[in-house]
């Protein structure tokens, strides 16, 4: 049973900085229980994705308009162009400071289907709703708008990130994030998917990650601040 275990290196490394930690991480010896995926910056991408062909990358994001006339966006095309295999949709981040929604996040999914690139798609709720106890129908609503019952999926991967947990140093029990990644099973077993992966994030650390672990059948971790110390790569080292 492998865990993806995916390193959002979000806006903390510049492309120095990237390219030494990515060096460090394609001479490591990964142990074969995980599979690692970067995504670094958008600058440092391609440069990455060129120079070290043992890992694989994603990108943080790409927009809804493709090859044209739109300054300052990354078009899908420049993605499969390089062949880079996967990109995270709809990460709370971009929802928040560039107003991305789930409509958005859907058709973007769209997109990433029709070009051959895997999507990590990113859901979660925001602290009311969790203290509300109303985080299974907020997901439910994400997943309604996001996912078409119509279409044939190839592999996907949803990370489950509480907009609570993002950066707070706060997790979900584990037994929280268990039913939610079986809800979100149970809700999208009547849509075709060749492979459908689930993913927890939101304050992975090294002081966490053995208990968060031992969550049942969950497919691996979304990781952001600790993603970028070789102290918290090492914990995945043969
Ligand atoms: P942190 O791990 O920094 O909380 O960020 C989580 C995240 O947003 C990963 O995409």
């Amino acid at each position: 049973f492998m865990k993806f275990i995916i390193f959002n290196w979000k806006s903390y490394l510049n492309f120095k900085e990237s390219t030494s930690l990515a060096k460090f991480l394609a001479k490591m010896k990964f142990d074969k229980r995980f599979k690692p995926i970067v995504a670094p910056s958008n600058i440092s991408l391609g440069h990455l994705n060129k120079t070290f062909k043992n890992l694989l990358f994603s990108a943080q994001n790409f927009d809804l308009y493709g090859k044209g006339g739109f300054t300052s966006y990354t078009s899908i095309n420049d993605i499969k162009d390089q062949n880079i295999k996967f990109a995270i949709i709809g990460h709370s981040e971009v929802r928040q400071y560039s107003g991305e929604n789930d409509y958005i996040v859907s058709q973007k999914l769209k997109i990433a289907l029709s070009s051959k690139i895997t999507p990590i798609i990113c859901v979660g709720e925001d602290l009311l709703t969790y203290k509300k106890n109303k985080t299974k129908s907020h997901i439910k609503k994400q997943l309604n708008i996001i996912f078409d019952k119509k279409l044939k999926y190839d592999e996907v991967l949803i990370a489950y990130e509480p907009l609570w947990a993002i950066g707070s140093g706060l997790v979900p029990t584990n037994d929280e994030v268990l039913k939610i990644a079986d809800f979100i099973k149970l809700f999208l077993k009547d849509y075709t998917f060749k492979k459908l992966k689930i993913l927890y994030g939101g304050s992975v650390n090294s002081d966490n990650l053995e208990m968060l672990s031992k969550i049942k059948n969950l497919d691996g971790f979304l990781v952001g601040s600790a993603s970028i110390k070789k102290s918290f790569i090492n914990n995945f080292k043969l």
